[in-house]
Protein backbone atom coordinates (compact mmCIF):
# COMPACT_ATOMS: atom_id res chain seq x y z
CA UNK A 1 0.00 0.00 0.00
CA UNK A 2 2.97 2.48 1.18
CA UNK A 3 4.57 1.75 -2.56
CA UNK A 4 1.24 2.37 -4.19
CA UNK A 5 0.33 5.68 -2.99
CA UNK A 6 3.12 7.89 -5.45
CA UNK A 7 2.63 5.42 -8.02
CA UNK A 8 -1.52 6.62 -7.68
CA UNK A 9 -0.60 10.36 -7.43
CA UNK A 10 2.11 10.18 -10.25
CA UNK A 11 -0.75 8.56 -12.38
CA UNK A 12 -3.33 11.41 -11.39
CA UNK A 13 -0.81 13.91 -11.89
CA UNK A 14 0.07 12.31 -15.81
CA UNK A 15 -3.89 12.43 -16.34
CA UNK A 16 -4.52 16.21 -15.06
CA UNK A 17 -1.64 17.09 -17.44
CA UNK A 18 -3.14 14.96 -20.18
CA UNK A 19 -6.52 16.25 -19.57
CA UNK A 20 -4.96 19.63 -19.63
CA UNK A 21 -3.01 19.05 -22.69
CA UNK A 22 -6.35 17.74 -24.09
CA UNK A 23 -8.79 20.66 -23.46
CA UNK A 24 -5.52 23.19 -24.62
CA UNK A 25 -5.79 21.54 -28.02
CA UNK A 26 -9.36 21.34 -28.83
CA UNK A 27 -9.95 25.04 -26.86
CA UNK A 28 -7.02 26.89 -28.27
CA UNK A 29 -8.21 26.44 -32.50
CA UNK A 30 -12.03 27.08 -30.82
CA UNK A 31 -10.79 30.43 -30.04
CA UNK A 32 -9.10 31.04 -32.78
CA UNK A 33 -12.03 30.81 -35.09
CA UNK A 34 -13.99 33.14 -32.05
CA UNK A 35 -11.76 35.87 -32.31
CA UNK A 36 -11.58 35.93 -36.32
CA UNK A 37 -15.90 35.41 -36.22
CA UNK A 38 -15.72 38.70 -33.95
CA UNK A 39 -13.17 40.39 -37.02
CA UNK A 40 -15.93 39.08 -39.09
CA UNK A 41 -19.08 40.72 -37.41
CA UNK A 42 -16.94 44.03 -36.84
CA UNK A 43 -16.68 44.67 -40.54
CA UNK A 44 -13.09 43.16 -41.29
CA UNK A 45 -14.14 40.64 -44.07
CA UNK A 46 -10.66 39.78 -45.02
CA UNK A 47 -9.79 38.25 -41.60
CA UNK A 48 -9.22 34.67 -41.74
CA UNK A 49 -8.41 31.89 -39.45
CA UNK A 50 -4.67 31.07 -39.04
CA UNK A 51 -2.53 28.85 -40.95
CA UNK A 52 -1.71 27.18 -37.87
CA UNK A 53 -5.96 26.21 -36.95
CA UNK A 54 -6.83 25.39 -40.37
CA UNK A 55 -3.96 23.49 -41.54
CA UNK A 56 -4.80 20.78 -38.87
CA UNK A 57 -6.12 17.03 -39.70
CA UNK A 58 -9.32 17.12 -37.72
CA UNK A 59 -13.03 17.98 -37.64
CA UNK A 60 -11.83 21.78 -36.54
CA UNK A 61 -9.45 22.33 -39.28
CA UNK A 62 -12.70 21.61 -41.46
CA UNK A 63 -14.87 23.80 -39.51
CA UNK A 64 -11.98 26.62 -40.07
CA UNK A 65 -11.84 25.73 -43.66
CA UNK A 66 -15.61 26.39 -44.57
CA UNK A 67 -15.81 29.37 -41.89
CA UNK A 68 -13.16 31.03 -44.39
CA UNK A 69 -14.44 30.07 -47.69
CA UNK A 70 -18.43 31.03 -46.26
CA UNK A 71 -15.94 34.98 -45.20
CA UNK A 72 -14.57 34.85 -49.30
CA UNK A 73 -17.62 34.24 -50.48
CA UNK A 74 -19.42 37.08 -48.78
CA UNK A 75 -16.77 39.19 -49.02
CA UNK A 76 -16.41 38.74 -52.52
CA UNK A 77 -20.47 39.20 -52.87
CA UNK A 78 -20.14 42.53 -51.11
CA UNK A 79 -17.52 43.90 -53.28
CA UNK A 80 -19.39 42.93 -56.74
CA UNK A 81 -22.57 44.51 -54.82
CA UNK A 82 -19.91 47.38 -54.44
CA UNK A 83 -18.56 47.95 -57.65
CA UNK A 84 -21.77 47.86 -59.31
CA UNK A 85 -23.23 50.99 -57.23
CA UNK A 86 -20.20 52.75 -58.21
CA UNK A 87 -19.90 51.72 -62.04
CA UNK A 88 -23.92 52.58 -61.94
CA UNK A 89 -23.36 56.06 -59.99
CA UNK A 90 -20.62 57.12 -62.33
CA UNK A 91 -22.47 55.90 -65.64
CA UNK A 92 -25.37 57.81 -64.82
CA UNK A 93 -23.32 61.11 -64.40
CA UNK A 94 -23.13 61.59 -67.73
CA UNK A 95 -26.30 61.20 -69.00
CA UNK A 96 -27.51 63.36 -65.85
CA UNK A 97 -25.33 66.15 -66.48
CA UNK A 98 -26.31 65.97 -70.22
CA UNK A 99 -30.56 66.00 -68.89
CA UNK A 100 -29.04 68.89 -66.55
CA UNK A 101 -27.80 71.06 -69.92
CA UNK A 102 -31.70 70.23 -72.27
CA UNK A 103 -33.20 71.54 -69.49
CA UNK A 104 -31.12 74.97 -69.30
CA UNK A 105 -31.39 74.82 -72.92
CA UNK A 106 -35.49 73.99 -73.17
CA UNK A 107 -36.33 76.63 -69.90
CA UNK A 108 -35.01 78.98 -72.77
CA UNK A 109 -37.73 78.48 -75.17
CA UNK A 110 -40.53 77.67 -72.93
CA UNK A 111 -44.07 78.99 -72.41
CA UNK A 112 -44.56 80.72 -68.78
CA UNK A 113 -47.05 77.95 -67.83
CA UNK A 114 -44.44 75.08 -68.00
CA UNK A 115 -42.78 77.30 -65.11
CA UNK A 116 -44.35 74.72 -62.50
CA UNK A 117 -42.95 71.66 -64.68
CA UNK A 118 -39.18 72.72 -65.44
CA UNK A 119 -39.22 73.78 -61.52
CA UNK A 120 -40.34 70.10 -60.22
CA UNK A 121 -37.35 69.07 -63.16
CA UNK A 122 -34.83 70.76 -61.46
CA UNK A 123 -35.49 69.64 -58.14
CA UNK A 124 -35.49 66.10 -59.61
CA UNK A 125 -32.18 66.08 -61.17
CA UNK A 126 -30.82 67.83 -57.96
CA UNK A 127 -32.33 65.09 -55.79
CA UNK A 128 -30.36 61.98 -58.56
CA UNK A 129 -27.21 64.65 -58.80
CA UNK A 130 -26.90 64.57 -55.18
CA UNK A 131 -27.51 60.75 -54.42
CA UNK A 132 -25.62 60.03 -57.34
CA UNK A 133 -22.90 61.82 -55.07
CA UNK A 134 -23.26 60.51 -51.87
CA UNK A 135 -23.25 56.79 -53.51
CA UNK A 136 -19.82 58.06 -55.31
CA UNK A 137 -18.42 59.13 -51.69
CA UNK A 138 -19.75 55.92 -50.04
CA UNK A 139 -17.94 53.91 -52.78
CA UNK A 140 -14.97 56.12 -52.34
CA UNK A 141 -14.54 55.41 -48.90
CA UNK A 142 -15.20 51.90 -48.16
CA UNK A 143 -12.88 50.59 -51.14
CA UNK A 144 -10.23 52.76 -48.96
CA UNK A 145 -9.41 54.88 -52.25
CA UNK A 146 -9.19 57.90 -50.43
CA UNK A 147 -6.63 57.24 -47.73
CA UNK A 148 -4.03 58.31 -50.41
CA UNK A 149 -4.23 61.55 -49.42
CA UNK A 150 -3.10 60.98 -45.86
CA UNK A 151 -1.76 63.61 -44.31
CA UNK A 152 -1.83 65.86 -40.68
CA UNK A 153 -5.19 67.47 -40.45
CA UNK A 154 -6.27 70.33 -38.03
CA UNK A 155 -8.92 68.84 -36.83
CA UNK A 156 -10.22 71.64 -34.65
CA UNK A 157 -9.78 74.02 -37.51
CA UNK A 158 -11.94 71.86 -39.80
CA UNK A 159 -14.48 71.41 -36.79
CA UNK A 160 -14.58 75.34 -37.14
CA UNK A 161 -15.22 75.60 -40.16
CA UNK A 162 -18.30 72.78 -40.43
CA UNK A 163 -19.65 74.54 -37.31
CA UNK A 164 -19.73 77.91 -38.60
CA UNK A 165 -21.13 76.61 -41.80
CA UNK A 166 -23.66 75.16 -40.46
CA UNK A 167 -25.11 77.18 -37.62
CA UNK A 168 -25.00 79.77 -40.36
CA UNK A 169 -27.25 77.25 -41.95
CA UNK A 170 -29.32 76.64 -39.17
CA UNK A 171 -30.19 80.24 -38.42
CA UNK A 172 -33.00 80.16 -40.70
CA UNK A 173 -34.87 77.72 -38.71
CA UNK A 174 -34.18 79.56 -35.69
CA UNK A 175 -31.36 76.88 -34.20
CA UNK A 176 -27.67 77.46 -34.22
CA UNK A 177 -25.01 75.69 -33.54
CA UNK A 178 -22.07 75.81 -30.96
CA UNK A 179 -18.98 74.43 -30.48
CA UNK A 180 -17.17 73.88 -27.47
CA UNK A 181 -13.31 73.15 -27.18
CA UNK A 182 -10.45 73.38 -25.23
CA UNK A 183 -7.51 72.39 -27.14
CA UNK A 184 -6.74 72.65 -30.36
CA UNK A 185 -6.60 68.85 -31.82
CA UNK A 186 -4.45 67.72 -34.47
CA UNK A 187 -5.09 64.15 -35.89
CA UNK A 188 -2.08 62.20 -37.46
CA UNK A 189 -2.01 60.35 -40.84
CA UNK A 190 -5.86 61.57 -41.99
CA UNK A 191 -8.18 62.49 -44.95
CA UNK A 192 -9.44 65.83 -44.63
CA UNK A 193 -11.76 65.19 -46.91
CA UNK A 194 -13.64 62.29 -45.61
CA UNK A 195 -13.24 63.45 -41.95
CA UNK A 196 -14.95 66.91 -43.23
CA UNK A 197 -18.03 64.99 -44.62
CA UNK A 198 -18.41 63.13 -41.73
CA UNK A 199 -18.87 66.53 -39.37
CA UNK A 200 -21.09 67.78 -42.03
CA UNK A 201 -23.71 64.73 -42.58
CA UNK A 202 -23.60 64.07 -38.41
CA UNK A 203 -23.91 68.26 -37.95
CA UNK A 204 -26.46 69.11 -40.93
CA UNK A 205 -28.53 65.95 -39.28
CA UNK A 206 -29.04 67.62 -35.72
CA UNK A 207 -29.57 70.77 -37.08
CA UNK A 208 -32.32 69.16 -39.26
CA UNK A 209 -33.85 67.19 -35.94
CA UNK A 210 -32.94 69.93 -33.15
CA UNK A 211 -36.80 71.74 -32.19
CA UNK A 212 -36.45 75.33 -33.95
CA UNK A 213 -35.48 77.71 -30.87
CA UNK A 214 -32.92 75.63 -29.39
CA UNK A 215 -28.88 74.98 -29.63
CA UNK A 216 -26.77 71.98 -31.42
CA UNK A 217 -23.79 71.55 -28.93
CA UNK A 218 -20.82 70.38 -30.55
CA UNK A 219 -17.66 69.19 -28.42
CA UNK A 220 -14.44 68.15 -28.80
CA UNK A 221 -12.00 66.86 -26.65
CA UNK A 222 -8.61 64.81 -26.20
CA UNK A 223 -9.31 61.74 -23.92
CA UNK A 224 -6.03 61.25 -22.22
CA UNK A 225 -7.30 57.72 -20.18
CA UNK A 226 -6.43 55.79 -22.61
CA UNK A 227 -2.90 54.17 -23.77
CA UNK A 228 -2.76 56.55 -26.64
CA UNK A 229 -4.87 59.65 -26.63
CA UNK A 230 -8.07 59.74 -28.48
CA UNK A 231 -9.51 62.81 -29.84
CA UNK A 232 -13.40 62.65 -28.86
CA UNK A 233 -16.21 64.14 -30.18
CA UNK A 234 -19.91 64.64 -29.47
CA UNK A 235 -22.77 66.30 -31.24
CA UNK A 236 -26.27 66.63 -28.81
CA UNK A 237 -29.19 68.02 -30.53
CA UNK A 238 -33.08 68.65 -28.58
CA UNK A 239 -34.75 66.70 -31.24
CA UNK A 240 -36.52 63.62 -31.03
CA UNK A 241 -33.97 61.05 -31.20
CA UNK A 242 -34.09 57.75 -32.63
CA UNK A 243 -36.22 54.40 -31.25
CA UNK A 244 -33.76 52.29 -28.71
CA UNK A 245 -33.75 49.33 -31.38
CA UNK A 246 -32.71 51.73 -34.39
CA UNK A 247 -29.49 53.17 -32.87
CA UNK A 248 -26.98 50.46 -34.93
CA UNK A 249 -28.94 50.43 -38.30
CA UNK A 250 -29.34 54.43 -38.71
CA UNK A 251 -25.48 53.59 -39.75
CA UNK A 252 -26.51 51.64 -42.76
CA UNK A 253 -26.94 52.84 -46.12
CA UNK A 254 -30.40 53.49 -46.91
CA UNK A 255 -32.02 53.48 -43.37
CA UNK A 256 -34.58 55.87 -42.76
CA UNK A 257 -36.77 56.28 -39.33
CA UNK A 258 -40.21 57.12 -40.86
CA UNK A 259 -39.91 56.81 -44.08
CA UNK A 260 -43.68 57.99 -44.67
CA UNK A 261 -43.25 61.24 -42.48
CA UNK A 262 -43.96 64.46 -44.21
CA UNK A 263 -40.94 67.08 -44.24
CA UNK A 264 -37.62 67.42 -45.72
CA UNK A 265 -36.21 63.24 -46.61
CA UNK A 266 -32.91 62.71 -47.40
CA UNK A 267 -31.07 59.87 -49.04
CA UNK A 268 -30.31 57.90 -46.01
CA UNK A 269 -26.67 57.60 -46.72
CA UNK A 270 -25.28 60.68 -44.25
CA UNK A 271 -24.61 58.67 -41.77
CA UNK A 272 -23.17 55.62 -43.49
CA UNK A 273 -20.49 57.91 -45.21
CA UNK A 274 -19.87 58.94 -41.85
CA UNK A 275 -19.28 55.99 -40.24
CA UNK A 276 -17.49 54.77 -43.52
CA UNK A 277 -15.20 57.95 -42.83
CA UNK A 278 -14.70 57.07 -39.25
CA UNK A 279 -13.88 53.74 -40.06
CA UNK A 280 -10.89 54.54 -42.27
CA UNK A 281 -9.13 56.34 -39.51
CA UNK A 282 -9.40 52.97 -37.47
CA UNK A 283 -12.06 54.97 -35.20
CA UNK A 284 -15.45 54.52 -33.75
CA UNK A 285 -19.00 56.42 -34.17
CA UNK A 286 -22.65 55.52 -32.14
CA UNK A 287 -25.66 56.68 -31.10
CA UNK A 288 -27.09 57.33 -27.94
CA UNK A 289 -30.33 58.48 -26.92
CA UNK A 290 -30.10 61.57 -24.49
CA UNK A 291 -31.58 61.14 -20.83
CA UNK A 292 -34.28 64.34 -21.50
CA UNK A 293 -34.72 64.11 -25.46
CA UNK A 294 -32.56 64.71 -28.10
CA UNK A 295 -30.09 62.27 -30.14
CA UNK A 296 -25.69 62.14 -29.19
CA UNK A 297 -24.17 61.30 -32.14
CA UNK A 298 -19.84 60.16 -30.27
CA UNK A 299 -17.25 59.86 -32.29
CA UNK A 300 -13.52 58.66 -31.04
CA UNK A 301 -10.79 58.86 -33.02
CA UNK A 302 -7.02 57.63 -32.33
CA UNK A 303 -3.49 59.35 -33.46
CA UNK A 304 -4.86 62.82 -31.56
CA UNK A 305 -2.16 65.07 -30.28
CA UNK A 306 -2.79 68.60 -28.68
CA UNK A 307 -1.02 71.57 -30.84
CA UNK A 308 -1.81 74.15 -28.15
CA UNK A 309 -3.53 75.30 -24.77
CA UNK A 310 -6.12 77.70 -25.76
CA UNK A 311 -10.17 77.73 -24.67
CA UNK A 312 -12.49 77.95 -27.87
CA UNK A 313 -15.96 78.57 -27.90
CA UNK A 314 -16.97 79.92 -31.65
CA UNK A 315 -20.11 80.55 -32.73
CA UNK A 316 -21.90 81.26 -29.67
CA UNK A 317 -25.55 81.67 -30.20
CA UNK A 318 -27.45 85.04 -28.54
CA UNK A 319 -29.26 82.70 -25.64
CA UNK A 320 -27.01 81.37 -22.94
CA UNK A 321 -26.95 77.59 -23.52
CA UNK A 322 -26.04 74.86 -20.72
CA UNK A 323 -23.78 71.59 -21.75
N1 LIG B 1 -29.97 63.83 -35.00
C1 LIG B 1 -30.91 62.97 -35.33
N2 LIG B 1 -32.09 62.92 -34.64
C2 LIG B 1 -33.07 62.04 -34.97
N3 LIG B 1 -32.96 61.14 -35.99
C3 LIG B 1 -31.82 61.13 -36.70
C4 LIG B 1 -30.74 62.04 -36.41
N4 LIG B 1 -29.73 61.79 -37.26
C5 LIG B 1 -30.16 60.78 -38.07
N5 LIG B 1 -31.40 60.40 -37.73
C6 LIG B 1 -32.20 59.32 -38.37
O1 LIG B 1 -31.30 58.45 -39.03
C7 LIG B 1 -31.63 58.37 -40.42
C8 LIG B 1 -30.37 58.19 -41.24
O2 LIG B 1 -29.60 59.39 -41.23
P1 LIG B 1 -28.69 59.73 -42.49
O3 LIG B 1 -27.96 60.98 -42.21
O4 LIG B 1 -27.91 58.51 -42.83
O5 LIG B 1 -29.75 59.93 -43.64
P2 LIG B 1 -30.65 61.18 -44.01
O6 LIG B 1 -30.28 62.36 -43.15
O7 LIG B 1 -32.07 60.72 -43.96
O8 LIG B 1 -30.27 61.44 -45.54
P3 LIG B 1 -28.91 62.10 -46.12
O9 LIG B 1 -27.98 62.30 -44.97
O10 LIG B 1 -28.44 61.08 -47.10
O11 LIG B 1 -29.35 63.36 -46.75
C9 LIG B 1 -32.39 59.65 -40.71
O12 LIG B 1 -33.28 59.48 -41.79
C10 LIG B 1 -33.15 59.87 -39.42
O13 LIG B 1 -34.33 59.09 -39.41
MG1 LIG C 1 -28.24 62.96 -43.03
Amino acid sequence: MGEGLPYTISLILLVTLLCFALAYYIASPIHSIQSTARRVAQGDLKARVPPSVSGRFDELAALAKDFDSMVGRLDLLIQTQRNLLNSVSHELRSPLARINLSLEILKKHSVPESDDTFQRLDRDVARIDLLMGQLLTLSRLESGLSSASREEVNFAQLLEETAADSNFEAQAGDKSVTLYMKNSVILGNADSHALRSACENVIRNAVRFTQPGTDVEVVLEINRTTSEPLAFLSVRDHGPGVPEDSLQAIFQPFFRINEDAEGPRGNGLGLAIAAEAIRLHGGKIWAENLVSTGLEIKIQLPKAYEAAVHAYELSKPERSSTL
